[in-house]
């Protein structure tokens, strides 16, 4: 059985005062779920989270990290920083950290091995441009992001693995993927890792769909079966959204 994930990404959102109290309102009244429910507020919020969380179903994950084990990187947060403050799963790949802040395959395979190295959990976000959609290139674009940043990996490493496809045309754009879009495109995600591992590999992955997923639309995409959970960007940020979200799956 695969996990069921539903994650909230929060971005650049909420000030430490805003963290404290959503994760108050989102602890009250947690839904019953079989899911796993992360929330991955800002970094300099991460230590006071998992401090507020302590006793609770909901993990915190950090919204990403530098490839080096430490030195003269400033502004980066490294691999044993996380995981000194009780942090176990990072983001990796997110479209914005693509697009603004230059993250390519190549770089992101280093993230990705150093990540695993400390045993912490990756989730890794992919997904294609509406250029390449139009141009009926998104199978092509997704294979290519994972075979660069992934399929080097060895096989044992991928316990350690979440994906997120994520496509960048339906992010904060409150256009979402058609649900039978996601299916499509996340039973041929399983099937490119079962040629480049096997089948084993390709059925335990949970597959995690991310892009204006809200309360009113969660249902539909969950129910495909090749869809595992959600990344949740805008709709994370309100407690009774990310709850009827979990409620949806
Ligand atoms: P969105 O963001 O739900 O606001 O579209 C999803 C994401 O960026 O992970």
């Amino acid at each position: 059985m695969r996990s069921k994930i539903v994650a909230g990404n929060w971005k650049m959102n909420k000030n430490g005062e805003q963290t404290k109290e959503l994760l108050r309102a989102l602890s009250g009244g947690f839904p019953e779920t079989e899911a796993e429910v992360m929330v991955a507020p800002t970094f300099v919020n991460l230590t006071n989270a998992v401090f507020q969380l302590k006793n609770s179903p909901i993990e915190v994950i950090a919204q990403n990290m530098h490839y080096a084990e430490n030195g003269a990187y400033t502004g980066e947060i490294s691999a044993d920083m996380l995981q000194n403050i009780g942090v176990n799963t990072v983001i990796l790949g997110h479209s914005e950290r693509r697009a603004y802040f230059g993250e390519t395959d190549e770089l992101l395979a280093k993230k990705v091995t150093t990540a695993l190295n400390h045993s912490l959990r990756v989730m890794f976000c992919f997904g294609e441009e509406l250029e390449d959609r139009k141009a009926d290139n998104h199978f092509k674009v997704v294979e290519s992001q994972l075979k660069n940043a992934l399929f080097s990996l060895d096989a044992a490493k991928w316990s350690n693995i979440v994906l997120a496809y994520e496509p960048v045309w339906a992010i904060g754009t409150g256009e979402t993927a058609s649900p039978e879009q996601a299916q499509e495109m996340h039973a041929f995600i399983r099937k490119t890792i079962t040629e480049a591992y096997d089948e084993t590999i390709a059925n335990k992955v949970s597959i995690l769909y991310g892009g204006s997923v809200k309360p009113a639309n969660a249902n539909e995409i969950f129910s495909k079966p090749d869809v595992d959970g959600g990344l949740i960007g805008g709709a994370a940020l309100k407690a009774d959204d990310f709850k009827a979200i979990i409620n949806a799956i």
